[in-house]
């Protein structure tokens, strides 16, 4: 029988918010959980360090298209849940080689699925009820708004722009189906831009923090009044937790941090608090290595969540300002440069010169 003490099996729970995510399970709930990561570029057990030797705690390296491995795993640890956030995540990457998001996010959800389907269809009736699959997605399945558009409703169209965007669409689709033709008991959340500790350097804000305190320049894409809406990754966390627990099958639920802002301002106001936290550098004042390059083909001009429905439904808010976000943010990296310094090494050079090189 499934009860609340039956692990969650999480995927991709080694990258940036997976990590967070299983941290504040252990913190909050503090009930089993087996994290399956196949540790790409993007995954780094050392976020996870915290929880070594601890009792509840299963890490298993592998691939989420491993459908053998999956069988497996959920035979073996009888799971109440699946928290499904393995992906290829970055939207430049995906220009470059989509196939590994097509591969990745699309059939390596289909994977997933149909695993869950098997293990969930053979179940006792009560505990077919308190099964949940939690897919993991984010804001750019509905594509781009303009400056006076009304902010993205779960009920909008999917308009995505990217591969990678498009890759997450079709996985939510394929979640959908599955739910509607199968009765999977399946929630998703479609979260904006996070921001935090132990994100990977490839992304704007922890890309920028790097460059600067080295005083290298501050790839601004296009004019930078691009609008993101920042959410702290802590809240995301916490979101998908209460989103596990109240979430309603077949129903989706935004995720955002009601703070929008253009690229510019963002960089800038990372700029300000290196400024004032490393008084001694050489290269304050820091927004002065902000440069120009050449814009992201098909850049999403704008992002914007309502998140009504996750407050009304789920009772969930989030809790940083961007001020208090950025500013742990900005403090961890400081504090833990060896981290940056270990992941910045070999391959991420090599995408670095892929990326910039040319623009
Ligand atoms: P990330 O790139 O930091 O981490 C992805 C993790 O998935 C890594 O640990 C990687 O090793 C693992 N992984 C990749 N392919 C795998 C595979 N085939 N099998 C098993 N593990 C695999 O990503 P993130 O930023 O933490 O995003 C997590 C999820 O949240 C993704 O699904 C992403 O689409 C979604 N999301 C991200 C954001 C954001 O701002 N970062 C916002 C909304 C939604
Ligand atoms: O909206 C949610 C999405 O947010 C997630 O689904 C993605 O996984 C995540 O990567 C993120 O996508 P973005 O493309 O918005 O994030 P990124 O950090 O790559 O870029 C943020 C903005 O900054 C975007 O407008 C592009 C711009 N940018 C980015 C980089 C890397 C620059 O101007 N210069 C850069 O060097």
């Amino acid at each position: 029988m499934l009860n609340q003490q039956s692990p969650l099996l999480v995927t991709g729970g080694a990258g940036f918010i997976g990590s967070h995510f299983v941290l504040d399970w252990f913190a909050a709930v503090d009930t089993p959980l087996v994290n399956l990561d196949k540790l790409t570029y993007a995954g780094n057990l050392r976020n996870l360090e915290p929880l070594a030797g601890r009792a509840g705690y299963t890490f298993v390296r592998g691939d989420i298209r491993d459908r053998a491995l999956v069988d497996s795993l959920l035979r073996q640890h009888r799971p109440r849940a699946i928290v499904h956030l393995a992906a290829e995540s970055h939207v430049d990457r995906s220009l470059v080689g989509p196939g590994e998001f097509l591969d990745t996010n699309v059939h390596g959800t289909f994977v997933l699925l149909e695993a869950a389907r098997g293990y969930w269809q053979e179940m006792p009736a009560e505990d077919r009820e308190q099964f949940r699959f939690l897919h993991v997605s984010t804001d750019e399945v509905y594509g781009s708004l303009k400056p006076g558009d009304a902010p993205f409703e779960e009920t909008f169209a999917f308009r995505p722009n990217s591969p990678y965007a498009a890759s997450k669409a079709a996985s939510d689709m394929l979640v959908r189906a599955w739910h509607k033709s199968y009765g999977l008991p399946t929630v998703v959340t479609n979260c904006s831009n996070n921001y935090g500790p132990m994100q990977f350097p490839e992304k704007l804000l922890p890309l920028v923090l790097d460059r600067a305190i080295h005083g290298q320049p501050l790839p601004i894409y296009g004019d930078g009044m691009q609008v993101r809406d920042w959410l702290y990754v802590g809240d995301h966390a916490a979101a998908l937790r209460v989103a596990l627990e109240r979430g309603k099958p077949g129903e989706t639920y935004n995720i955002g941090g009601w703070n929008e802002q253009a690229n510019l301002h963002t960089v800038t106001m990372l700029c300000a608090l290196l400024d004032e936290m490393l008084p001694d550098s050489p290269h304050r004042p820091h927004a002065r290595l902000m440069t120009s390059v050449a814009d992201r083909p098909g850049h999403d001009r704008r992002y914007a969540i309502n998140a009504t429905k996750a407050e009304r439904e789920l009772g969930w808010r989030p809790r940083e300002t961007f001020e208090t976000g950025l500013r742990k943010t900005v403090r961890w990296y400081l504090d833990n440069q060896d981290w940056v310094e270990e992941v910045t090494s070999g391959a991420y050079r090599q995408w670095m010169e892929t990326n910039y090189a040319g623009r």
